[in-house]
C-alpha cells in the first residue's frame, strides 16, 4: 500500500488533545502520513518520515473530514415552490413531507440512487467524508426497504425512519401505521439499517408512539436517534435520553429539564441550523447546551423540504453567527461531534489508526469557515486515503 505525506500544514486540527493544543489538538507547521485508508503518523513537519507520495499544503489549514450525522438523501422531486411560498410568509408544516413521499414512491430505484449519489458527491466535494442517510419518504414496507437498500450503497450509517409521518393511507388509523412500522416494515428494514429514528413532534408521532417505535427497533438491534423538539416543546429529548439514543436531533425548543437531561446523559444534541435557515425559524441555543455540559454535533439535515443543503461549512457559519458557537466549537461539533453522534471513534479525528479522512482548506485557519461564509474553501479531500 502506498504512503502519502501531507506536509507544510500551517494549522492542523487533529481533535485529539493529546496531539496538540486545546480541545482541537491544534498543531502548527505539521505533517500527516496516510498509509492506505489509515493515518499512520501525525507530528511536526520537520520530523516527518519519508513517504511514497508527497502533498505540499503550502501553509494551509488541514482538518478531519466532516461527519454529517443527519441527512435524508433518498427522495425524488424538490419543493422549490414550497420554499418560495415560505419566504413570502407561509409557515413551515411537516405535512410538506407528503409531497416528497408521493414523488419518491413514483420514482424508479435508478432515479433515487442517482439523486442520492449526486448529493453524496456534492457533500464530499465540500469535505464530508462520513454521512448518515435516513429513509422516510417511502412509508410503505417496499418503499422504505428500497430507500434503505439505496442508502446502504453509499454509507454504513443507515437509519430506518418509517416513522417520519403517518403514511397517507393510514391518516384515519395512526395506530395501525405504528403497528406496521413496528412490525412488517421493521422486519423488512432492519437488515439494511444501523439506526432507528422517529419524528417525535405534534403532527407526526407523540411520545407514546415514539417510545413504541424506538423500543421495537432496539429489540431488532437498531440503535435509536430521535427527531426531537424541532417545531415546539415536547417529549422527544427526554425520551431520547431515557432510551439511550445516540442523538436527539434539532433540539430547537428546550426546557431547562431537557437541557439538564442532555447534559447528564450520553445522548448527543445534534443541531441542524440549515433547517432554521430554510424555514426562517429561531435557531437552537448551542451556547446554552455547551454551558450546561451537553455534547453537541452539527449536521446538515439535507432534505428537500426543510434544509436543502449538503454544505457543512455553511452550517458551521450559521452556528457561529446565530447559535453562539465559537469557530473552534463549531468545527469540533461538525467533525468529532458528528462522530460521537454516530458512535464512531475512527472518524472525526486525525490520529494514528484513524481513517484517513482529511480536508485541506484554501485558508490558513479553520476559523475561515465561519469568517468567510459562502466561499468554497475546501481545496482537497481524501476519504479513506483516496483523493475525492
Ligand atoms: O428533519 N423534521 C422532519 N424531517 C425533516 C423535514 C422533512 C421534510 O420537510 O421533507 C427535518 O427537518
Ligand atoms: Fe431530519
Amino acid at each position: 500500500m502506498a504512503t502519502t505525506l501531507i506536509t507544510n500544514i500551517g494549522s492542523l486540527v487533529t481533535n485529539d488533545p493529546e496531539l496538540g493544543a486545546g480541545p482541537l489538538g491544534l498543531l502548527r507547521d505539521a505533517a500527516l502520513v496516510l498509509d492506505g485508508d489509515r493515518i499512520v503518523w501525525v507530528g511536526a513537519a520537520a520530523s516527518a518520515p519519508d513517504a511514497d507520495n508527497r502533498h505540499d499544503a503550502e501553509g494551509r489549514a488541514v482538518q478531519p473530514g466532516f461527519v454529517d450525522s443527519h441527512s435524508h438523501l433518498v427522495f425524488a422531486g424538490d419543493r422549490t415552490a414550497e420554499f418560495d411560498a415560505r419566504m413570502s410568509g407561509q409557515a413551515y408544516q411537516a405535512g410538506g413531507i407528503r409531497t416528497t413521499v408521493a414523488a419518491t414512491r413514483a420514482a424508479s430505484e435508478q432515479q433515487l440512487a442517482a439523486n442520492a449519489g449526486r448529493l453524496v458527491g456534492e457533500a464530499a466535494r465540500q469535505g464530508t467524508t462520513t454521512i448518515e442517510i435516513k429513509s422516510g419518504y417511502g412509508l410503505t414496507v417496499a418503499d422504505e426497504e428500497r430507500a434503505l437498500r439505496i442508502a446502504s450503497a453509499f454509507t454504513a450509517e443507515t437509519t430506518y425512519l418509517g416513522a417520519h409521518i403517518v403514511a397517507p393511507e393510514y391518516a384515519e388509523d395512526p395506530a395501525g401505521y405504528v403497528d406496521l412500522v413496528t412490525g412488517p416494515m421493521l422486519d423488512a428494514c432492519a437488515p439494511h439499517a444501523r439506526w432507528v429514528d422517529v419524528f417525535c413532534e405534534r403532527g407526526a408521532f407523540d411520545g407514546d408512539q415514539a417510545r413504541a417505535i424506538l423500543t421495537a427497533g432496539k429489540a431488532k438491534g437498531l440503535i435509536p436517534r430521535v427527531h426531537a423538539n424541532q417545531l415546539g416543546h415536547g417529549p422527544g429529548v427526554q425520551l431520547a435520553v431515557e432510551l439511550g439514543a445516540a442523538s436527539a436531533d434539532h433540539c430547537t425548543h428546550l426546557t431547562d429539564a431537557d437541557v439538564d437531561a442532555l447534559a447528564a446523559g450520553d445522548t448527543v444534541a445534534t443541531l441542524l441550523p440549515g433547517a432554521e435557515f430554510s424555514t426562517r425559524a429561531v435557531y437552537p441555543d448551542a451556547r446554552r447546551l455547551l454551558a450546561a455540559g451537553a455534547r453537541v454535533a452539527l449536521s446538515t439535515d439535507c432534505n428537500p423540504g426543510s434544509s436543502f443543503t449538503t454544505s457543512m461549512p455553511f452550517c458551521i457559519a450559521l452556528a457561529v453567527r446565530d447559535m453562539g458557537m465559537t469557530p473552534d466549537e463549531a468545527l469540533y461539533a461538525a467533525t468529532a461531534g458528528g462522530a460521537r453522534a454516530l458512535r464512531r471513534s475512527d472518524v472525526g479525528v486525525l490520529r494514528p489508526g484513524a481513517r484517513a479522512d482529511v480536508v485541506e482548506l484554501d485558508a490558513p485557519s479553520h476559523v475561515h469557515l465561519a469568517y468567510r461564509p459562502g466561499v468554497p474553501l475546501v481545496r482537497a479531500v481524501w476519504r479513506a486515503g483516496v483523493a475525492v
